[in-house]
């Protein structure tokens, strides 16, 4: 039994969808614990520190364009598994490819704008969980 944090981000799409409280409630349906919470139009410099893996390859420069044209909502969520688990709720990486019953798969329009408008952001690993709650909640550190 290890308790974990994991980051989110409900992407600007999500926000602009009307999709908040949609997204939540499954979050806090399945039972994790949203222990911090905030929106607001995420900087450059918030944007190239959690996006860092991904510079230097092709849709770079136009993730970072989208997301922070407009406000986003970022969340730590707590609970048993939660950084596999939050991903599992959000489903693949691509709409298109995205599972019936995950929040991609479900709401995510991948017509609208390939791949780029996929609702939400979760950590992919207790590193990864560390780094990014660092950058968006420098103060639960
Ligand atoms: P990635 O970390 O691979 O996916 P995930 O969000 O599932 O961890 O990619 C980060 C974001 O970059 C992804 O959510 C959407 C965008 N992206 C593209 O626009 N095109 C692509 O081909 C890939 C792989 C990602
Ligand atoms: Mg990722």
């Amino acid at each position: 039994m290890t308790p974990q944090r994991t980051l989110v981000l409900l992407k600007p799409d999500a926000v602009k969808r009307g999709l908040r409280g949609e997204i939540i409630r499954r979050i806090e349906a399945k039972g994790y614990t949203i222990s911090a919470l905030g929106q607001r139009t995420a900087t450059d410099e918030e944007l190239s520190a959690h996006y860092a893996e991904h510079e230097g390859k092709p849709f770079y420069p136009g993730l970072v364009e989208y997301m922070g044209a407009a406000p986003l909502v970022a969340l730590v969520l707590e609970g048993e598994g939660v950084i596999a688990g939050f991903r599992s709720l959000a489903g693949a990486t691509n709409p298109t490819e995205a599972a019936p019953g995950t929040i991609r798969g479900d709401l995510a329009r991948e017509w609208d704008l390939p791949v780029i408008q996929n609702l939400v952001h979760g950590s992919d690993s207790e590193e990864s969980a560390a780094r990014e709650i660092g950058i968006w909640f420098p103060e639960l550190d």
